[in-house]
């Protein structure tokens, strides 16, 4: 290097120094990042770490989030203020090109490798920073610790930034009256964390794997609700429109719009009772057409089963919107949308794609588990039909809170229509107490032996108004 090129070895030399500090700037946040990952677990004690796991005050104990969160912020006032000289420098340069016109380097190409070198690796990691969620000192509740314990318990990054509270832009209050979105998961995702972290290990914007059993059995689990949002769901290749809404209630749907791929069965006329071990033994005949359209519309031989008609008659008109908690294709829903009655279903793919099932009928199948609040409001439905599901396996206290979450969403004056719960006789007084306890009035309560050991219970019961 010859003395001619002494302004372009002074910039080399000063662009060289400001990638090194660059450099420095972005290793320091990493670590920070890192300690801040890292450190409830590096700084307690053995006892400290048992506590840590199981407590969830104790994970910030030692560990001083104010400081670090100044730090960082500190960093990125840094980086910001040398974006600015440095474009200002650009321009700066932009204004004197004919001076450096003169030397080896052309104006033009300092400009270009200032941007292109400086600028946009600096604007990148500036952004790469601004996304990282530091804990949040002061919030909603004014509690003293403020971050969700969750967090630090799980390593794929997709979860941690689904379980961050999302704070509204510039200090807003929201459409809800809150200062952010609170994203939550079960706690029971802790105890599932390796199948959570398999759900969650995905590439974002692109195509989901096609493991909505996994996602089942999470939720059966209770992890529930799950976190994963942002990938596309794949649909079947070959999906055809729905059936008109004149056929689709009672006629099979076409199995091409289902995806096969994790059931035994691969169409619609598999799943009927001749191959009750290749769909869901609870509901063999479920899939038949014919069978179906003799639920609760014709005598059967059992005076357990009632009529829809005989139903609806004790309170005419009055029963509009309602929930059908069980086990089914949708068809009491078919049968009361014939009646001007609108009625979710509850599903899960237990061994047959009910829910899609339902949905190609034309009818709401909704996606919940046992364990879960059903998402509707208090006081809002006519109408609870429940069948073929909590018989007598059950937990009492398990079905104590069903049966409560049920009276809450009931109006006053709804039914309860409970068709067909069967349980071993001698477990017999325990569950008619679930149901009498709540003090409805009994429009009907008929018992039928199932078997030798067996009872059957059909009940229907109206809440109560509760005037206090
Ligand atoms: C939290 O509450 C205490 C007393 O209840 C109050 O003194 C303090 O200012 C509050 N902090 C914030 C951040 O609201
Ligand atoms: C359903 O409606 C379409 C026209 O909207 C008609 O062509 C078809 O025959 C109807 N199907 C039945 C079963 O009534
Ligand atoms: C069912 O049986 C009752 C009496 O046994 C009769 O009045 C009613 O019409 C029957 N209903 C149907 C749908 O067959
Ligand atoms: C349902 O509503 C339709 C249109 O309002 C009406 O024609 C029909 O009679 C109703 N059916 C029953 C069972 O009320």
């Amino acid at each position: 290097m010859g003395k001619s090129c002494f302004p372009r070895c002074r910039l080399a030399r000063i662009m060289g120094w400001l990638q090194i500090l660059l450099g420095g700037l972005v290793i320091i946040v990493s670590i920070s990042s890192l300690f801040k990952f890292y450190s409830a677990g590096f700084l307690l004690h053995n006892e400290d770490i048992c506590r840590h796991f199981y407590s969830v005050k104790d994970v910030y104990v030692g560990f001083d989030v104010k400081a670090l969160s100044d730090r960082v912020r500190e960093v990125l006032d840094k980086l910001e203020s040398l974006q600015e000289k440095l474009e200002s420098k650009v321009q700066q340069m932009e204004k004197n090109k004919d001076v450096l016109d003169r030397s080896h380097i052309t104006g033009i190409e300092y400009k270009k490798y200032l941007e292109d070198e400086v600028i946009r690796p600096l604007y990148s990691a500036h952004i790469a920073l601004r996304q990282i969620r530091l804990p949040k000192l002061e919030g909603i509740g004014n509690s003293t610790m403020k971050e969700d314990p969750l967090i630090n318990t799980f390593v794929v990054e997709e979860i941690r930034k689904y379980i961050t509270p999302k704070d509204n832009r510039i200090s807003k209050i929201n459409i809800y009256g809150t200062e952010g979105i609170h994203n939550t998961i079960g706690h029971a995702c802790v105890l599932y964390k390796k199948e959570l972290e398999q759900y969650m290990d995905y590439d974002i914007g692109s195509y989901c794997d096609d493991d909505w059993n996994l996602a089942q059995k999470l939720m059966l689990n209770g992890c529930d609700p799950l976190p994963r949002r942002r990938c596309l769901t794949r649909a079947s290749k070959v999906y055809q429109k729905p059936y008109p809404s004149n056929e689709s209630l009672w006629r099979l749907p076409d199995g091409r719009n289902v995806r096969w791929s994790n059931y035994q069965c691969r169409n619609f006329e598999c799943l009927s009772s001749k191959h009750p071990k290749r769909g869901y033994s609870k509901c063999t005949g479920c899939f038949e057409m014919e069978k179906e359209k003799l639920k609760w519309v014709t005598n059967s031989s059992l005076p357990v089963d009632f009529l829809i008609s005989d139903v609806l008659a004790i309170k005419p008109a009055v029963i509009r919107i309602g929930l059908d908690f069980g086990i089914g294709t949708g068809t009491f829903a078919a049968r009361m949308r014939e009646q001007n009655v609108t009625i979710i279903s509850t599903a899960l793919n237990l061994g047959a794609p009910f829910n899609e099932m339902i949905a190609l009928r034309g009818l709401i199948p909704l996606y919940v588990t046992l364990n879960q609040r059903l998402p509707f409001f208090d006081n809002t439905m006519d109408l609870i039909h429940s069948t073929g599901f909590m018989d007598g396996w059950i937990d009492l206290q398990l079905m104590d809170f069903i049966l409560y979450d049920w009276d809450r969403i009931l109006r006053p004056g709804g039914l309860l229509w409970i068709d067909r719960f069967f349980c071993n006789r001698k477990d017999l007084d325990d569950y008619m107490y679930m149901f009498l306890q709540f003090r409805y009035k009994k429009h009907k309560w008929v018992l039928s032996p199932k078997s030798k050991d067996e009872v059957y219970l059909s009940a229907l019961l109206e809440k109560p108004p509760r005037a206090i």
